[in-house]
C-alpha cells in the first residue's frame, strides 16, 4: 500500500522508519520530512494543516492509509478531511482532539467520567482567578486552555508566581490559547506517559515511557519538549496500567462516544503516580516526542498492522506481540535550546554509526546541504537504542552520541537515571 505519513520530527522519522519496514508498504511519502527521513521514504512539500490540500495530494498519489504525527493537523480538522474524501487516516476528529486542544474540555470530560485528575477552576479574568489562587495557596498550576507549544503550564511554587502567570496570560502573552485559563492543584508525584490505541470502542495498549523534560542534568534548568525517554517506565506496574485503564482511560473513551464524537487515534495519558496511584496530568492526542521514538523501537514493523488495526476498527482482534526489551533515546540539541540557538551547524560522524533494529539516529531537526547533515531546529538528533536491559540500550545510545561529532549541539548525560 501507499501510505503517507504527515511531519518532520524525530517522531514522524520513527513512524516512517517503523512503518517501512513493513512488507505491507509499498510506497512511503512523508510531508514535509526531513533530512534523515529522506533516506527512507520520499519527502513531499505538502501544508499539512490544510485539509483540503493533504486530500488533494493523497488522491494525487494512489495514498492508501495517512499516518497524521503532530498535534496541529489534527486540531485543525485534516482528519476529518481525510475522513470525508473516503481516504483511510490514522488520528482523531477535531472534536476528539479537543482532549489536547482545550485544557477546560478534557477538565469537564473527566468529571463527567469521573476520572481522578487535579481539582480545578476555569478562568476569563485575572482578577477572580488571582483571588482564587490566594485562597488556595502555592504550590499551585496555572494553565492556558488553548494550545500553546508547550509553553501554556506553569507550576507556581508561590502565590506571587502564579499570579504573574495568570496576567501574563490574559495580557495576551499566549495569544487566543490564553483567554481561557484553568488553576488546577498542584499534584506531587512521579510522572509517566501511558499510550493507547482506541478505535472509539477498544483500547489497546502500546507502551509506557518517561520523558526528562528539564535541558540540564538532574532535572534542572527550564522545560524543553522533551530531552530523552525511555520505555517501558517502570514506575507504571501492572497494577497501576490496570488502574488507569478502568478509572480513566476507559471512562473517558466511554463518554466521548456518548458526546458523538468517538476517540480514534493513539491516547497518550500523562500520569502523576503517588500513593499507589494514577492520576490525569493531561492527555494528548498524538505519540509523545520523543517517547513515539522508543515506542517504535520496541514495537518495529508491527507499528503499521497496528495503526491500520486502529483506523479501521479492528483493534478488538489485535494485540501487541511483546519482546521482553527496553528502548532509550537521547536527545542532541543545538546549543542554546530551549532558547535561541543557531542553525546551519554541521554535524559529522552520522554514516559511520550502526543503523539496525537496535541502533538508530532519529532526526528531528536537520536538513541537508551539500552533502553534509546540518542542524536545522532545537531538538536536532534522537539518538535511539535497544537492549534487552535498559542499560544496555542507556550504555549502546550513549556509545552512538559519543561517535557523533557536532561541537555546536550538546544532550543530557543523565537518561533514564530514575530507573537505572
Ligand atoms: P501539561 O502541558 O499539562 O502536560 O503540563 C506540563 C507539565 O507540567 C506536566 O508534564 C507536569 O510536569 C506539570 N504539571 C501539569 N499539571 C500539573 C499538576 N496539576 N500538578 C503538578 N504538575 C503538573
Ligand atoms: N515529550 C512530550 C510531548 O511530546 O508532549
Amino acid at each position: 500500500m501507499n501510505i503517507l505519513v504527515l511531519g518532520g520530527g524525530g517522531r514522524e522519522h520513527a513512524l516512517a522508519w517503523a512503518i517501512s519496514q513493513n512488507p505491507k508498504c509499498d510506497r512511503l511519502i512523508v510531508a514535509p520530512g526531513n533530512a534523515g527521513i529522506a533516506a527512507l521514504a520520499e519527502c513531499a512539500d505538502l501544508d499539512v494543516l490544510d485539509g483540503a490540500a493533504v486530500v488533494a495530494f493523497a488522491a494525487e498519489n494512489a495514498i492508501d492509509f495517512v499516518v497524521i504525527g503532530p498535534e496541529a493537523p489534527l486540531a485543525a480538522g485534516v482528519a476529518d478531511a481525510l475522513a470525508a474524501a473516503g481516504i483511510l487516516a490514522f488520528g482523531p476528529s477535531a472534536a476528539a482532539a479537543r482532549l489536547e486542544a482545550s485544557k477546560t474540555f478534557t477538565k469537564e470530560v473527566c468529571d463527567a467520567c469521573g476520572a481522578p485528575t487535579a481539582a480545578w477552576a476555569r478562568f476569563t479574568e485575572a482578577a477572580p482567578a488571582a483571588a482564587y489562587i490566594r485562597a488556595q495557596g502555592a504550590p499551585i498550576v496555572v494553565k492556558a486552555d488553548g494550545l500553546a507549544a508547550g509553553k501554556g503550564v506553569v507550576v507556581a511554587m508561590t502565590i506571587d508566581e502564579a499570579v504573574a502567570a495568570v496576567e501574563d496570560m490574559f495580557g495576551g502573552s499566549l495569544g487566543a490559547a490564553g483567554a481561557e485559563v484553568v488553576i488546577e492543584e498542584f499534584m506531587a508525584g512521579e510522572e509517566a506517559s501511558f499510550f493507547v490505541l482506541c478505535d472509539g470502542k477498544t483500547v489497546l495498549p502500546v507502551g509506557t515511557a518517561q520523558d526528562h523534560k528539564r535541558v540540564g542534568d538532574g532535572d534542572t534548568g527550564p522545560n524543553t519538549g522533551g530531552m530523552g525517554a525511555y520505555s517501558p517506565a517502570p514506575v507504571l506496574t501492572e497494577a497501576l496500567v490496570q488502574q488507569a485503564l478502568a478509572e480513566i482511560i476507559r471512562p473517558t473513551m466511554a463518554e466521548m462516544a456518548r458526546r458523538g464524537t468517538p476517540y480514534k487515534g493513539v491516547l497518550y495519558a500523562g500520569l502523576m503516580i503517588a500513593d499507589g496511584r494514577a492520576r490525569l496530568v493531561e492527555y494528548n492526542v498524538r505519540f509523545g516526542d520523543p517517547e513515539c521514538q522508543v515506542l517504535m523501537m520496541r514495537l518495529g514493523a508491527q507499528a503499521l498492522d497496528l495503526l491500520l488495526a486502529c483506523a479501521e476498527g479492528r483493534l478488538a482482534g489485535a494485540a501487541v506481540n511483546w519482546a521482553d526489551d527496553h528502548a532509550l533515546t537521547v536527545v542532541m540539541a543545538a546549543d542554546g535550546y530551549p532558547g535561541t540557538y543557531a542553525k546551519g551547524s554541521a554535524i559529522r560522524g552520522l554514516p559511520a554509526l550502526p543503523e539496525d533494529s537496535s541502533h538508530m539516529v532519529f532526526h528531528a531537526g536537520t536538513a541537508e546541504r551539500a552533502g553534509l547533515v546540518v542542524a536545522n531546529g532545537g531538538r536536532v538528533l534522537n539518538v535511539t537504542a535497544r537492549g534487552a536491559s535498559l542499560r544496555e540500550a542507556h550504555d549502546r545510545a550513549y556509545a552512538m552520541v559519543d561517535a557523533i561529532d557536532w561541537p555546536e549541539g550538546f544532550c543530557r548525560r543523565d537518561i533514564g537515571w530514575r530507573a537505572l
